[in-house]
């Protein structure tokens, strides 16, 4: 436990480390004050739900005005997008996407969809690179407005806006970049979150905005609170697509993670950029390193030499005690695009929490294992 609590935590994009007091205590309160919001009349229930509502409000303050329906994760929400519409035509996705977004397109392909996955040079999807792509039979487009692989973030509202203009859905995934980005969401149809990351709540939280006028049908059907007599799943948002107790617990840490992400987002931003930009003139500056991130998002990701991935990350683990995440990190053909496909990459993915000496622990110990194996 000692050990897990000292390591050098380079991990923050699969979940951030730092959980703020106020997230601890909240969940802490919630457990030990467990009722079940909505199931009710009583006070405690009350109670419950006024806190997922106010989570609820937090959530669309940071993205956009829609309904804000709790999920899982991020993945579920996505899915809850993706398969809660019929269908139909072309759907455009790229090749930067996550599993969560791939994977459920390659479902609708098998079933008969088609699915095209665009793709630029410098990693970003520009209006005119969409624009492109487009035709008259276009029914969907989905896209991650942060790569969980290199950290490029996607122009999101000017993509909208474009969207918007000619009618067409726009699902965003914005798993990596809530906490850290600054878009208006304006023109999106559909936004995926996920709590765990750059919002400091805790695992097992996420949710899905749906714009008022693009409401999908539910993936999972039961008890909702709401309209109890009928056998029939009541389809009105946020409730319908909730079946099931919530994550009550995890929600009011949530709530709180988004307060104080908010609170705190300037020093947040300034200390990631900050990290990132010593970070990668560090690796620069090794002669065996290939990297792979060209921007100071906090999402660095390289190899040294012809090491595998996973061996330099599990020397770093090892020998170093620096927990970064190698391999090809649920996105494929982002790997595949950088021709990392065989040996993944390593990435060093950058939170509030780390300071200079991290950073500076880890290019020595990627000088060293250069200097000894690259
Ligand atoms: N999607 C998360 C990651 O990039 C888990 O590591």
């Amino acid at each position: 436990m000692s050990y897990i609590k000292a390591c050098i935590y380079l991990d923050n994009s699969a979940t951030s480390r730092y959980k703020p007091r106020a997230v601890i205590k909240a969940v802490e309160r919630e457990l030990k004050c467990s009722a079940n919001a909505g199931r009710g009349g009583h006070k405690a229930s009350i109670r419950a739900g006024m806190i997922i509502e106010e989570c609820r409000e937090r959530i669309n303050a940071v993205t956009f005005d829609g309904y804000a329906v709790m999920t899982k994760s991020c993945t579920e929400a996505l899915n809850t997008a993706i398969f809660g519409k019929s269908r139909f035509g072309k759907i455009i996705t790229s090749v930067f996407e996550h599993n969560s977004v791939l994977r459920p397109l390659e479902r609708l392909r098998s079933k008969g969809a088609n699915v095209v996955h665009i793709s630029s040079p410098s990693g970003v999807i520009t209006p005119d690179i969409l624009r492109a792509h487009l035709s008259a039979d276009t029914s969907l487009v989905v896209l991650s407005e942060m790569s969980n692989v290199t950290g490029t973030v996607q122009p999101i509202d000017d993509l909208g806006a474009l969207l918007y203009d000619k009618g067409i859905p726009f699902i965003v995934d914005a798993a990596q970049s809530l906490g850290h980005t600054t878009s208006s969401y304006k023109g999106v149809s559909m936004l995926a979150g996920a709590g765990h990351k750059g919002l400091h709540g805790p695992q097992g939280t996420g949710f899905l905005v749906c714009a008022k006028d693009y409401v999908p049908t539910p993936l999972i059907y039961g008890g909702t609170g709401t309209d109890s007599a009928s056998l029939v799943q009541p389809l009105s948002p946020p409730e319908g697509l909730e079946s099931g107790t919530l994550n009550a617990a995890g929600i009011a840490g949530l709530s709180e993670g988004i307060r104080w992400s908010v609170k705190h987002k300037e020093s947040i931003v300034r200390r990631i950029t900050e990290l990132s930009a010593e970070l990668i003139d560090g690796l620069k500056s090794i002669p065996q390193v290939k990297l792979y991130t060209d921007n100071l998002n906090g999402v660095v990701s390289f190899n040294i030499g012809d090491l595998s991935s996973s061996e330099t990350a599990d020397i770093l683990d090892a020998e170093y005690g620096i927990a970064v995440r190698a391999g090809l990190h649920c996105a494929p053909l982002i790997h595949k695009w950088l021709g990392t496909l065989r040996r993944g990459a390593v990435r060093a993915s950058i939170g509030v929490c780390n300071t200079s000496k991290d950073v500076e622990a880890l290019l020595r110990a990627v000088s060293a294992i250069a200097a000894r194996k690259g």
